[in-house]
């Protein structure tokens, strides 16, 4: 956390240092100044070549950066204010309340870079950061916090050190993980909502899990049937399909294989609709 925070702000004001000296000075704009052209300053100063996405930038700096603070995310939201489809879906919801991006959205690691990676860590950073700094008598911050608190189960921070997956840094532990991911639940809740108890924050797999066989009988324990098992679908179309006519729904295993649910135990492959 500390280390973070400190690398946080040495990047800070290196790049407040460095930009208001060097780079955005009196030449910001592009002008030929001295012995150097604006092209040639930038290029030296440059510290990579941007993303492929962000390429066509490559001769304007200061649609990323300001003299003072650096890269900036209100100069990364001033392009991606519209991204619809990512404010709409559960996990990216988020953007529409961290004020920083760079953590996530590394640039200048040259062309073929794609500059996208899920930092949990840094995430919960960066809304402790925020909510720490927060003014609660302005309503726009008060609504804002609220939805930090969201994702962020801060109660669990208290002297009880959470049940969570060894591979998760302490920090990111904190992230309510369900409101972010309860759409992907293939258990459907059926093992709670605290996936990190089993998960980690980098693959969903366990490599260390076994299924049990197909021979055994507590199905049930772990998976639940999907709701058309209890309507009249279950007793016409499902028991006849798997030739159980007597089955009970409970009785999984008497029609289903564990290789997927459309397998079913002496027919085969079936898919209804
Ligand atoms: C001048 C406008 C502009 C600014 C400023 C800008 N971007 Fe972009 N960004 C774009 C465009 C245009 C694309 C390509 C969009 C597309 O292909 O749909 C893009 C693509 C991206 C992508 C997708 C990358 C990929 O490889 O698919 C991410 C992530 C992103 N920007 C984040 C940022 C962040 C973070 C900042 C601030 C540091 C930023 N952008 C600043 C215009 C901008
Ligand atoms: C904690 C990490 C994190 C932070 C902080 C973060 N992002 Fe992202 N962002 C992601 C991830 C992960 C994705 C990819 C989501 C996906 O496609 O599943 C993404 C996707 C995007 C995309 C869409 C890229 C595409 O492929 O179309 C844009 C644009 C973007 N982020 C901009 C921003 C901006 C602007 C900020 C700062 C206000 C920001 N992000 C902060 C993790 C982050
Ligand atoms: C698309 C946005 C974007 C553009 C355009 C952009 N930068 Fe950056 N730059 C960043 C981000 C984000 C960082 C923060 C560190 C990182 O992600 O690597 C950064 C960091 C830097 C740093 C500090 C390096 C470090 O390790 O802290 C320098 C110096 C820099 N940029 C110079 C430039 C120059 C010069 C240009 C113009 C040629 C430029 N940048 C154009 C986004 C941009
Ligand atoms: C604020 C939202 C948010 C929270 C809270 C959150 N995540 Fe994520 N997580 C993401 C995003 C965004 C991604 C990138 C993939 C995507 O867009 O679906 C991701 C990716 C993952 C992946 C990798 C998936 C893959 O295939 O790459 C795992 C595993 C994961 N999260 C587990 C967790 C666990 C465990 C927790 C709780 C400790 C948690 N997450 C909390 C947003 C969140
Ligand atoms: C009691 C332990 C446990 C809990 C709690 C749990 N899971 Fe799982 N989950 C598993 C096991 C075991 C697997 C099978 C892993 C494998 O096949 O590698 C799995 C598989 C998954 C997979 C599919 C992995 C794949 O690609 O095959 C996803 C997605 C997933 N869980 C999401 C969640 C989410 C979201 C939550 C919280 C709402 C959650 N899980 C809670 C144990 C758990
Ligand atoms: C100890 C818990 C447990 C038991 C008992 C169990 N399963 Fe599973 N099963 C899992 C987990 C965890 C997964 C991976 C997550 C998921 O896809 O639901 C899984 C995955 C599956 C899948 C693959 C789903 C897919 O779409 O990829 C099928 C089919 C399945 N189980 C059937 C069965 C059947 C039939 C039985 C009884 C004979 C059974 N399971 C018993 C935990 C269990
Ligand atoms: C009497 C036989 C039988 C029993 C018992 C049974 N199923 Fe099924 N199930 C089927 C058949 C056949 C299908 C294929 C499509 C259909 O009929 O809807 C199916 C489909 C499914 C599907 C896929 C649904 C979809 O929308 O793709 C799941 C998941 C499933 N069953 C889970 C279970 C679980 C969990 C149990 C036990 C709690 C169970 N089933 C008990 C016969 C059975």
């Amino acid at each position: 956390m500390s280390i973070q925070r400190a690398f946080l702000v040495a990047a800070a004001i290196f790049i407040a240092v460095a930009a208001g000296f060097y780079f955005f000075g009196d030449h910001a704009g592009g002008q030929p100044s001295g012995l150097l052209s604006a092209t040639a300053w930038q290029r030296m100063a440059s510290p990579g070549a941007l993303s492929q996405a962000h390429a066509f930038l490559e001769h304007d700096c200061a649609a990323c950066h300001t003299s003072v603070q650096g890269a900036t995310a209100t100069k990364c939201v001033a392009c991606h204010a519209n991204e619809t489809a990512l404010l709409q879906r559960q996990p990216t919801a988020f953007h529409g309340n961290v004020a920083s991006c760079q953590e996530c959205h590394v640039e200048h690691q040259g062309l073929h870079n794609h500059p996208i990676a899920m930092d949990h860590s840094a995430l919960a950073e960066i809304g402790f950061h925020q909510l720490a700094q927060s003014d609660s008598d302005d309503g726009v911050n008060r609504m804002v916090s609220r939805q930090l608190l969201d994702w962020i189960a801060q109660h669990k921070t208290a002297d009880v050190e959470p049940d969570h997956h060894i591979s998760i840094k302490p920090n990111a532990a904190v992230l309510d993980c369900a409101r972010c991911h309860a759409t992907i639940d293939p258990h459907r809740e059926l093992f709670g909502n605290d996936c990190a108890q089993c998960h980690g924050v980098k693959n969903w797999t366990i490599p260390e899990f076994r299924h049990p066989s197909a021979s055994s009988t507590n199905c049930m324990h772990c998976h639940q049937a999907p709701p058309s098992h209890y309507m009249m679908h279950f007793k016409m179309i499902s028991a006849k399909v798997a030739r159980q006519p007597s089955a009970d729904v409970t009785e999984c295993f008497k029609c289903h294989q564990t290789t997927s649910w459309n397998d079913i135990k002496g027919i085969g492959w079936y898919k209804h609709h």
